[in-house]
């Protein structure tokens, strides 16, 4: 049987890291085969690529930084993502194409459509089977990146720039109802656990 693929989804300081390893602990409870892996990255290329697009010192064009994301995706599902499904491994991926759409075409103008087109391109016949989106309230969001580590390039950005990020998750997360949940992401940590289990618990029937 093959696995499932589960990405997870949110914007800075949405508590990703922290609930994907929850993920990954509970399937394994569940006595699944876990690969988890992150985008951009993954594969060898990816983590390369992936140092150059969050360079501080970096000024890419959008367009350029959307193709990089999915020439990096491609290696990905290729080396890594495909091949474990395949074996019947359940994929926990922090991020995938619904990070395009939030941060290219949400926060730095692609046209959806071009990122649309990409999708078809590299992975038309593959979705997550699960997408969970932590929404994180623009207030919450501030007072969490305000606390964390050195910002990223893209964590440079100005709040504007989140709040479209935010609008084009929320978009995707209306166009796939069926794949994509999305959680409020300033419910406490004990919970939100919660209501994944109870996600995956659906899933794994
Ligand atoms: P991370 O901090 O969650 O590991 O993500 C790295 C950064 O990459 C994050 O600021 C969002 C950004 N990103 C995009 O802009 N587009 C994408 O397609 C992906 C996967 C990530």
């Amino acid at each position: 049987m093959s696995g499932k693929f589960i990405t997870l989804e949110g914007m800075d300081g949405a508590g990703k890291s922290t609930h994907l390893a929850g993920l990954a602990q509970v399937l394994r409870e569940h006595g699944l085969t876990v690969r988890t892996t992150r985008e951009p990255g993954g594969t060898a290329l990816g983590e390369k690529l992936r140092q150059l697009l969050l360079d501080r010192d970096q000024r890419l064009h959008p367009e350029t930084e959307t193709l990089l994301m999915f020439a990096a995706r491609h290696e990905h599902l290729d080396k890594i993502i495909r091949p474990a499904l395949a074996a019947g491994a359940w994929v926990l991926c922090d991020r995938f194409t619904d990070a395009t759409f939030a941060y290219q075409s949400g926060g730095s103008g692609v046209p959806w459509a071009r990122i649309e087109a990409l999708e078809r391109w590299v992975h038309a016949d593959l979705q997550p089977d699960l997408t969970v989106y932590l929404d994180v309230p623009p207030e919450l969001g501030r007072a969490r990146r305000d606390r964390i580590k050195a910002p990223d390039r893209f964590e440079q950005e100005a709040e504007a720039f989140f709040e479209r990020v935010r609008a084009a998750y929320l978009r995707r997360a209306r166009e796939a109802p069926a794949r994509i949940r999305v959680i409020d992401a300033s419910a406490t940590i004990p919970e939100i656990a919660r209501r994944l289990e109870n996600m995956l618990d659906e899933l794994i029937k």
